[in-house]
Parts: structure tokens; sequence; C-alpha cells
């Protein structure tokens, strides 16, 4: 039995090949593991004016912020968006056709902020978007998910004005 526990160890860590599995009379696993994206971050600004300001941070979430994961390889182009809850957190999650891409052909966008008091982008620059960096893999009921993080993204008003607290 050695040898089955050995192949399903190589199996698992081969991380989601099954040919090996199928060439060794096991049976295959799962057809085609349908890998998705999931990418994270959280939006910022830099003042003391909003709802949630933390003060190790010196800045408040922002809510309602669309951020848009953006990717491109060829011809084939991708944009999926969502938007950030009262924490500032959003979550992008792409179905299957995030297949043709992988994390360098993508950039994640906060193009604009939501609050008029908090529009001057600061990190990253004005329309430029934050690249992905791999965090973890998570199951889904659909299959497994690259977990990716964009980082924060952070805006300021025009004006810097003093927190008295
Ligand atoms: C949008 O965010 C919500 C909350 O995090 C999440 O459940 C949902 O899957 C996301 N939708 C997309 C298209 O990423
Ligand atoms: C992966 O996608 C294929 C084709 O859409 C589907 O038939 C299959 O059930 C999916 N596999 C998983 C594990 O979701």
């Amino acid at each position: 039995m050695a040898w089955l526990s050995r192949c399903l160890l190589v199996c698992i860590s081969l991380g989601f090949l099954s040919a090996g599995c199928t060439a060794m009379g096991m049976p295959r696993p799962q057809p085609n593991l349908n890998f998705t994206v999931g990418v994270e971050g959280v939006v910022w600004c830099k003042s003391c004016r909003y709802r949630g300001y933390v003060k190790s941070r010196d800045a408040s979430p922002l809510p309602n912020a669309a951020a848009l994961l953006r990717c491109r390889n060829g011809n084939r182009a991708l944009s999926v968006w969502n938007s950030t809850d009262r924490h500032g957190y959003f979550l992008i999650q792409t179905g299957k056709q995030a297949a043709p891409f992988t994390s360098n052909h993508c950039k994640v966008y906060v193009l604009r902020s939501p609050a008029r008091g908090c529009r001057v982008a600061m990190k990253p620059a004005w329309k430029e978007g934050a690249r992905l960096r791999f965090r973890r893999l998570v199951t889904l009921a659909g299959g497994m998910q690259g977990r990716f993080s964009a980082g924060t993204f952070v805006f300021a008003p025009h004006k810097r004005s003093k927190c008295y607290s």
C-alpha cells in the first residue's frame, strides 16, 4: 500500500496535474480543475475626516470605491469590477475566463475615489495600476482559486487638514 499513498502524495504535491496519476492506473482525481483568480486590496483616504479613521495609518477606509482587475495577453483581455465595503476592502473574483492570463498580464486600478473631498491619487500614482502579488491558494466549491494582493490604494484631500481628537 505504500506506493499508493506515495502516489497520492505526489499527485497532491504536483499541484493538480492529474496526468501522472492516471498513467499509474489511479482514478483520475478531477478532470480539469478550473483555476480562478481572486485579488484583494484596500482603499484608504489619507484623512481623519471619514468614518472608521485608523490612527496608526492616519487614514480612513473608503467604501464604495470601484476596483478594476484588467488583464491583457495579446488580443485577449479581461475586465472584472467590484467595489469596496465599509472597511475599504475589495475582492475581485474571476471565473474560468482568467485561464489565458498569468498575474503578470494583470493590474488592478482604482480609477477614482468615491469621496468628493478625497480625490488626489497618492498610491499608486495617477492612473497607474497595482501589480498582483501571490498570497495563497484557497479551495472553493467550484475548484481552486489563486489569491493575490493588489496592496493598498491611497487617496488624499487637496489640502491636508489637522485632526483634533
Ligand atoms: C464582489 O465582492 C463580494 C464581497 O467580497 C464577493 O462576494 C463577490 O464575489 C465579488 N464579485 C466579484 C465579481 O468579484
Ligand atoms: C471545469 O470546467 C469544465 C468545463 O467548463 C467543467 O466541465 C468541469 O466540471 C469544471 N471542473 C470543476 C472541478 O469545477
